[in-house]
């Protein structure tokens, strides 16, 4: 490495480890990971660490639901995190947890600084308490009839009814919306971190060059208006680490979250691989260090990681980030990411139908370094990926190996148009500008201008007419070798974005690398293999296919099985079961039901399988308290299992022996109490409102409905 190589440390926000990553975490992780590799191509020392943040309440309560400890729940997210983060090529160095030794150290180390110097206050403040599960709610948990127009399950800060804003304290009939009780004020000790000590750190900092423009303006707002202390401490029951001097408190999740990019780092360092490579911790995180710090995180997380962050950092005698780099949020079709359009599209639903090739190169096209939102339009995308990378791209490869691997599988010796090639060497500069910039479309444009122009010269050199003519075979090579060496350039600019096809286009070209600076020489008489197809076209069918198994997955998600989708409510808030207005979902008519559903073709109709069935036996489950299970005679001698939340409405008994509708193929579903084959049909708002349709007299159990 060269003396002007630099050190750099790069790191994605930390996904919680409560969800599946979703197609809006991926701009973040495509982003990283593209200026990343950039940065390794043109040989500087880059590291990318990430880890799933596993703390706080929501984690806690998911757990238990899920009838397990938090340490088992938060290592199957850590699993289904890493497996979607390798399929899209997301080339972490490290990806750790925030529950970990590293990070447990750290963070008592930075609060035990924090506190030292006096920057820690301890006082009473009183709280909404759940007396019935013992634990202090914050105000997503609680939910009550509106103040002002007494609509039921509005949230304490707005109503969806009648839009009015007001505070949690101001709902009537307040319910906590973990076990349906009525909260109680309750008073406790919390710790704070005193974030106005750092006013004028701060009001320097952020003005310094670490921000962009917009990002710093708006916390200029904040600044100007004063800072406030910071409520660091949550108290028992919390999933997190206790506060070293406070049992029975925890570090809030937001303070030891940021604490973990520390953590993943030296975990990093500790290990074979950073020994290796001889990271050192303290070279980077001491202060005055030489390496370089960068955060790219979403819009939403700029307070925590421009304003507390760099002041814990700065009290814990740490350095502060280089540059906090922001994105803007993932909307689909221009509208933001919805469960029930299917566009909240999960990583693992696109790549059951697509390739994350894709879909790297559609946010690179299209990425600038604004915090400006950034839309996925579908059609765009797959227009996009075809056009650039299909038609464009490999085009230049496949149109132009075959003479020169039949002709022995050697480039020319000679470059019969060193002017050009030359021409797209040099272009790589301001190529790098950009990405160092992230710039990423304008990389791009800049790459299929140049695409463009590959593909006018085999064009108008036409190697397919040449090589039917009489002793211009050479003339055949010169030109394929050039088109080949013009090809073997863009894959060089493009490797960032699509680590895959450079990959492919290594084992092509027989070139162990395609590093930025390998770029300039000129391939002659070098050797290459047989062309393979490297990416096949992207089609709209696959996208479309996309969206259903989205809403399909939210059916799902939204009850025990969707007999009506308001069970969903029902059962998150099994207290609250007999209201009957739903705060959240779809959009309700003046009579009170959904407004109806977009249009669909019959095609799209005629892939529900739709039987009656007769209900042969009814049974209640053990532990659940929504669902009946049923054995459903289907005809044929064919009998399904299904169970259904319909528990609230009918009893086994009057159940046995009736006739209903059910969808027949629907992809089986495993539940904590069995195999779910399928769903019966029924209308109503949920609870105890649910009517199971019944199909006339004459029907016959089997009998397809349409
Ligand atoms: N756990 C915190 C981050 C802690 S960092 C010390 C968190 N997690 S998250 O899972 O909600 O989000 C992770 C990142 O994904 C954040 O930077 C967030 O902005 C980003 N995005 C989540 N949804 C997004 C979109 N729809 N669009 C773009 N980015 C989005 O926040
Ligand atoms: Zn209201």
């Amino acid at each position: 490495m060269t003396n002007s190589t630099r050190k750099i440390l790069v790191t994605s926000a930390l996904p919680y480890a409560n969800g599946s990553i979703h197609l809006g975490h991926l701009l973040e992780y495509i982003q990283t990971d593209i200026w990343v590799r950039f940065q390794k191509s043109r040989g500087h020392q880059c590291t990318y660490v990430c880890a799933d943040d596993a703390h706080g309440t929501a984690i806690m309560l998911r757990a238990e639901k899920e009838g397990r400890s938090p340490e088992d729940q938060i290592a199957a997210v850590k699993a289904e995190h890493e497996a979607d983060f390798a399929a899209f090529q997301i080339g972490f160095d490290n990806f750790h947890s925030t529950h970990s030794e590293e990070n447990r150290e750290l963070s008592a180390q930075i609060y035990t600084r924090l506190r030292d110097k006096g920057h820690i206050a301890v006082r009473s403040i009183k709280q909404a308490f759940d007396p019935e599960k013992e634990i202090f709610l914050a105000d997503r948990y609680i939910k009550g009839d509106c103040p002002k127009c007494s609509t039921p399950d509005q949230y304490g800060d707005n109503c969806e009814a009648c839009g009015a804003t007001y505070s949690p304290a101001e709902l009537k009939n307040p319910y906590s919306t973990i076990s349906g009780a009525t909260p109680v004020e309750k008073e406790s000790e919390h710790y704070f971190f005193k974030l106005q000590d750092f006013d004028a750190f701060l009001k320097e900092w952020t003005r310094s060059g670490t921000l962009q423009p917009e990002i710093a303006n708006k916390l200029a707002e904040w600044l100007d208006s004063g800072l406030q202390e910071w409520d660091i401490s949550r108290d028992a029951p919390y999933f997190g680490f206790e506060i070293p001097d406070a049992p029975g408190k925890y570090f809030y999740v937001w303070l030891d979250a940021p604490i973990g990019y520390m953590a993943s780092f030296k975990n990093l360092c500790d290990s074979d691989k950073g020994r290796a490579s001889g990271l050192n911790f303290d070279d980077y995180w001491n202060v005055g260090s030489d390496a370089e710090v960068y955060h790219f995180i979403g819009k939403d997380i700029v307070n925590f990681h421009a304003l507390f962050w760099p002041a814990m950092l700065t009290a814990a005698e740490y350095r502060t980030p280089t540059a906090v780099n922001a994105h803007g949020f993932v909307t689909v079709n221009g509208a933001k990411m919805s469960k029930s359009r299917g566009t909240f599209i999960k990583a693992r639903t696109y790549l059951n139908h697509l390739n994350p090739t894709y879909l790297r190169y559609y946010f690179a096209a299209k990425l600038g370094s604004s915090v400006d939102d950034f839309d996925l339009n579908l059609e765009d995308f797959v227009q996009r990926a075809n056009t650039d990378l299909v038609n464009k791209l490999v085009n230049i490869a496949s149109r132009t190996a075959n003479f020169v691997f039949k002709a022995g599988g050697k480039l020319s010796d000679r470059c019969a148009e060193p002017a050009m090639v030359q021409e797209f060497i040099d272009a790589g500069e301001q190529i790098a500008a950009h990405y160092e910039a992230r710039d990423f479309g304008k990389a791009m444009k800049d790459i299929m201008a140049l695409a463009d122009r590959a593909n006018e010269y085999i064009q108008e050199k036409a190697p397919w007419a040449m090589n039917k003519e009489e002793g211009r075979q050479q003339e055949v090579i010169d030109v394929c070798s050039v088109a080949l060496n013009l090809f073997r350039q863009l894959m060089t600019y493009l490797t960032p974005v699509l680590p895959e096809l450079a990959e492919k286009t290594g084992q092509f070209m027989n070139l162990d690398d395609l590093n930025w600076e390998s770029r300039s020489n000129i391939l002659l008489g070098h050797d290459i293999n047989k062309f393979q197809p490297m990416l096949a076209r992207a089609e709209i069918d696959k996208v479309t296919a996309i969206l259903e198994e989205t809403k399909t997955e939210l059916a799902i998600e939204n009850g025990e099985e969707p007999a009506a989708a308001s069970n969903a409510n029902a059962s998150k808030e099994s207290k609250k079961q007999d209201k009957k207005k739903k705060s959240k979902g779809p959009e309700l008519r003046e009579d009170g039901n959904e407004v109806i559903a977009d249009t669909i073709e019959f095609p799209d109709f005629a892939k529900v399988d739709l039987r009656v069935a007769c209900i042969i036996k009814a049974d209640h489950v053990e532990g659940a308290d929504k669902l009946l299970q049923l054995t459903l005679d289907i005809g044929n001698g064919e009998t399904r299992n299904v169970f259904s939340g319909i528990k609230a409405a009918y009893q086994p008994e009057d159940l046995e022996g009736k006739l209903t509708i059910m969808v027949a193929n629907l992809a089986p579903r495993k539940m904590k109490f069995g195999l779910s084959e399928g769903m019966v049909l029924a209308a109503g708002p949920g609870g105890s409102e649910i009517y199971l349709l019944e199909p006339n007299e004459g029907s016959q159990p089997g009998m397809r409905v349409m």
